[in-house]
């Protein structure tokens, strides 16, 4: 049975992404093969095509952080998992595909009756605000939090999260995002004419208890003096370092995973050393999954139940087919992209489920 993923072929902008068609890949010993249903598009996987994120594959690969789909073949030695099971994942490369293998252990169980679009965006999204908000940092009842870029796809995630944590709520974006940030609970700080220090400011008085910083760089500093004393800046991101806005386009670049990263250290170290007992964390996604695979299984559920619960509704953008990516990964680049882009996968494919060969 054949097969499409989409490969990048070289470091640059959207047209170093390729349709290819392959035979379908067999699932090692310990690995499951899952048929997609769901593939997001987020920011990582834009930096990652570029070249300048610090999961960067070596190219030619496949992009793709987070999916869902449904259990369709499996590995010899594994154990406990059903074919036709729902799963998610995060494989942080490889799911712009139909057909993905992973490793078992990698895999957790999806609720029956969730919209995978819905359910995929909460692997990477909602999890990074979830653990930002409970493990990297630890926000209470009523505190004040500045979320940047909160029209996007992790900040809708923490207007959500937040407003059930009765947190009170601003978020820069620019002029299109303002009326999904209001719906969503949040303060609209235009980013693109205001100066969101002042602004923050003006409207609290002494500043905020918690900044999430995606941005990276010298905005760490600016986020630092939206603080109260005692606050903590959560630093998740290095949009600063991408080129060109992720539009990046006919210029083949190269490999810079760790740029911006020597200035982050900086900034965390500033936290302590300054006066104002102001603090600069990190959090990362992936260091906290491979340091703590359980804590990204225990939170994922969670979330899960929340979704089921109806008290969080991640907010589609736009739902592309995987032959679209481009121009998905296009449109997310391009700006004023409210919540998450997500690829619909094998829409069209009949189950194949009838056709398993004995383990
Ligand atoms: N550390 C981790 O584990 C982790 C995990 C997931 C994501 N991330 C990071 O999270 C960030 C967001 O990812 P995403 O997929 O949610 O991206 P997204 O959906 O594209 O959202 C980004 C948002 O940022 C806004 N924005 C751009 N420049 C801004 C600025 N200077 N100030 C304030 N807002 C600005 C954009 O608004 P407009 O489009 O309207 O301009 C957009 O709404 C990325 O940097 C990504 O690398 C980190």
């Amino acid at each position: 049975m054949r097969h499409k993923r989409i490969v990048v072929t070289h470091y640059g902008g959207a047209d170093a992404l390729r349709v290819i068609e392959e035979e379908c890949p067999e699932p090692e010993s310990v690995q499951v093969r899952v048929r997609v249903d769901a593939a997001g598009v987020s920011l990582p996987d834009v930096m990652a095509r570029e070249g300048v994120h610090p999961e960067t594959p070596p190219v030619p690969f496949t992009p793709g952080w987070d999916l869902v789909g449904v259990v369709d073949r499996l590995g010899k030695d594994t154990s406990g998992i059903e074919l036709g099971q729902t799963v998610a994942a995060l494989p942080i490369h490889g799911a712009y595909a139909e057909f993905v293998c992973l490793p078992q252990s990698e895999l957790v169980p999806v609720p029956s009756g969730l919209d995978p679009a819905e359910a995929v965006s909460l692997v990477l999204n909602y999890i990074t605000a979830y653990q930002m908000m409970h493990r990297a940092a630890e926000v209470r009842p009523g505190q004040r939090v500045l979320i940047h870029g909160a029209a996007g796809g992790v900040g809708t995630a923490l207007l959500q999260l937040g407003r059930l944590d009765r947190l009170q709520m601003y978020g820069t974006c620019s002029s299109r995002g303002a009326p999904t940030v209001s719906e969503l609970g949040g303060v609209p700080v235009d980013y693109e004419h205001q100066d969101f220090v002042e602004e923050i400011h003006r409207l609290t008085g002494d500043g905020v208890d918690m900044v999430f910083d995606p941005i990276g760089g010298n905005h760490l500093w600016h986020s630092r003096k939206a603080l109260r004393p005692g606050g903590t800046v959560v630093g998740y991101g290095l949009r600063s370092s991408m080129r060109g806005q992720g539009l990046a386009s006919g210029r083949p670049g190269r490999r810079h995973r760790f740029g911006g990263t020597a200035a982050f250290g900086l900034v965390i170290a500033g936290g302590w050393l300054l006066p104002g007992k102001k603090r600069v964390v990190p959090y990362s996604i992936q260091t906290l999954k491979r340091l703590k695979p359980e804590s990204f299984r225990q939170d994922l559920v969670a979330l899960f139940e929340l979704l089921r619960q109806q008290k969080i509704r991640p907010l589609i953008a736009k739902r592309f087919p995987l032959a679209a990516a481009r121009q998905a990964q296009e449109l997310l680049a391009h700006g004023g992209v409210t919540g998450k882009i997500v690829l619909v996968v094998n829409q069209d494919r009949p189950s194949l489920l009838g056709q398993q060969l004995p383990r």
